[in-house]
């Protein structure tokens, strides 16, 4: 739906306008591209502050001219604020290049007083000018895009993507890769380079992964990658498994209204092909030796965000199938807190993305202990998979908006998968326990498709709260993940102070948070389950709701134990409590997306946020 109204040819500007559409939920604060073709004297480039219809309400008032190669950048702003200066691209060499860039450079302020030293004049606040103003340089010493960015590259310390175009090679875009991500595009007559696959995959599904520390010289007829000393290099190809389409909104109004739709399906792919007919696990696609697995004697998991909500809920399936300890840690203070790991400590990275680089330092710091590394990630041709020992694909499709719902019910998913396997491969349970629980996880599909279908009443709660400024969410063994999981979503979205709490640890501290009216959502395990953890969560929502709290209870089918102590119930089909939180948190995400809505909010891309951050 591009529009750019009469002119010469277009294409490349239109592929990239395109692919940053695609591409907008990894950050939304500024947009800009540029352009070469054989007419242009130096680079045409226009860029704006906030999200990307700005640029393209600047571009409808402008006459580009024709171009054979663009280049395009979505800004999440690190250095330099959200401004239309500080937007990318950043020019040098007297307006006749320009660079875009993707991650931090750390060393920037001593280049650049070096390189305002020798003359360049510094437009922005940014770390990426220099760059810009560096590759400049090197180009007038060698007279080559390549071999010039090559030598940039050797200067500049931190993580970078970076892209650029120069008016004198009017069909050639450059790029460099070190820990930051670049996958190439492979059309016919033309090629491409993006983030992810997701900027190019409605021109071409042929895709090349780059390894790190190389450079890429595309042209529309060809793709050359050198490494950081200018030696030729590979990249590895593949095939992207899901078409444009599945990145649609397919007729909902929102990415993320479309995605927990999107959820039953994620289930059942991250699922498929992984069991037999005898009820065990296979998994063909692992690359681990299965002695390595036996000998493991610890599992640490790391993630960030909601995929370490995922971990959480890892770690009760995978100790009590495994009877192997499991820790769960935020990837940004494990590295940091000097971890015991060794070569029997099995870290498990999860990451819808595969990108984001605290998780991706995590593991490189796992591995230098000596640990195995299996990758638990959604996205394909990304780097922590790439840089792991194994890696456990979902299968939930490209996810949009930047609050992650089906990602998550899919990492549970493989949670479950890798628990099960363990359990089996070490034989600490009986064949047929592990069957039995793999009948009930084939059917949780099902029944989270039944959740969803029960949300109309969770969208009208939702709307009739939408003025509430404190919400709490309350859960107990694998329901206190969920209760986390309940509250970041509400943060996200809603931008509502939100807390989730251990039901257990009420009365130590939150339950003084409560006052009359205030919102509490209870998750309520199944009142078939062990040890009485029913009973405990009923008495908790009798103890706040005496104390004057509205209760909002999501609860098992037929629980009439609660209905006494419930203001509100949402009612989720049985399921063993191990397996509980896929359906428990269904009712969450619709209710901050609701509330969100009902405020008037954008629920697929909230303020400050992007969806795959790649600085630390
Ligand atoms: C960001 C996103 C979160 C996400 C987290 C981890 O903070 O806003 O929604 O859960 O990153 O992302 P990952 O891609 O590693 O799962």
């Amino acid at each position: 739906d591009v529009d750019l109204g009469p002119g010469p040819s277009q294409r490349p500007l239109e592929v990239v306008i395109e692919g940053l559409r695609r591409l907008e939920y990894r950050g939304y604060d500024s947009a800009g591209v540029a352009l070469v073709g054989p007419d242009t004297e130096d680079v045409a480039f226009a860029k704006k502050a906030g999200k990307l219809v700005n640029l393209r309400t600047e571009l409808a008032d402008r006459s580009l001219p024709a171009a054979t190669a663009a280049v395009g950048h979505t800004r999440w702003a690190t250095h330099g604020g959200p401004t239309d200066g500080n937007a990318h691209p950043h020019l040098a060499d007297a307006g006749r290049l320009a660079v875009i860039h993707n991650g931090i450079i750390e060393n920037y302020s001593e280049l650049r007083r070096t390189l305002a030293a020798e003359g360049a004049t510094f437009r922005s606040e940014t770390d990426t000018e220099v760059a810009a103003h560096l590759l400049a340089r090197e180009y007038r010493a060698a007279g080559d895009l390549t071999a010039a960015m090559v030598a940039t590259a050797g200067h500049l310390r931190g993580t970078f993507t970076l892209l650029a175009v120069h008016a004198d090679a009017p069909d050639t875009v450059v790029g460099a890769r070190h820990d930051s991500p670049l996958v190439v595009g492979l059309g016919e007559g033309e090629n491409f380079l993006g983030s992810d696959v997701a900027a190019f995959v409605a021109q071409t599904k042929e895709a090349m992964e780059l390894g790190q520390d190389q450079v890429v010289t595309i042209t529309p007829t060809s793709v050359s990658v050198v490494d950081f000393e200018g030696r030729p290099a590979e990249g590895k190809r593949f095939t992207v498994d899901w078409d444009a389409a599945a990145a649609e909104k397919g007729g909902f109004e929102s990415f993320m209204d479309k995605e927990i739709h999107d959820q039953p399906q994620a289930v059942a792919d991250t699922l498929r092909g992984r069991t037999d007919a005898d009820g065990r696990i296979v998994l063909d696609d692992l690359r681990i030796d299965e002695a390595v697995l036996r000998s493991v004697d610890k599992i640490i998991v790391i993630a960030c965000g909601t995929a370490a909500y995922a971990g959480h809920v890892a770690k009760y399936a995978i100790e009590h199938w495994c009877r192997i300890p499991v820790e769960v840690e935020l990837a940004h203070e494990f590295r940091y807190r000097d971890p015991i790991v060794d070569a029997q400590t099995l870290v498990v990275a999860i990451s819808q993305s595969g990108e984001t680089m605290d998780t991706l330092m995590a593991v490189r710091h796992a591995r230098e202990q000596g640990a195995k590394v299996l990758a638990v990630v959604n996205t394909n041709g990304s780097t922590i998979p790439r840089e792991s020992d194994a890696v456990l694909y979902t299968h939930a499709g490209p996810e949009i908006a930047v609050a992650s719902t089906k990602a998550f019910l899919a990492q549970i998913t493989a949670a479950y998968v890798l628990g099960l396997y363990l359990a089996q491969l070490r034989g600490n349970k009986f064949p047929d326990e592990i069957a039995t629980t793999l009948d009930e996880l084939r059917d949780m599909a099902r029944k989270v498709q039944t959740v969803i279908e029960r949300g109309e009443y969770v969208r009208a709660t939702a709307r009739s709260m939408k003025d509430a400024d404190k919400v709490l969410f309350l859960g107990r063994h694998v329901g206190y993940p969920v209760a986390m999981e309940g509250a970041l979503k509400l943060k996200e979205l809603a931008y509502i102070h939100a807390e989730g709490f251990a039901a257990g640890e009420l009365k130590h501290g939150p339950i003084a948070l409560i006052d009359d009216g205030q919102p509490v959502f209870v998750v309520v395990p199944s009142p078939r389950g062990r040890d009485q953890l029913h009973s405990k969560v009923v008495s908790n929502i009798q103890e706040i709701r005496a104390r004057g709290a509205r209760t909002l209870v999501i609860a098992e089918d037929g629980d009439d134990d609660v209905r006494p102590y419930a203001d509100e119930i949402f009612w989720i089909p049985k399921a063993p409590t191990l397996l509980q939180p896929l359906l428990a948190v269904v009712p969450l995400q619709i209710f901050a997306m609701a509330l969100a809505t009902a405020k008037g909010l954008d629920v697929d891309q909230p303020r400050n946020l992007a969806k795959s951050v790649t600085v630390e």
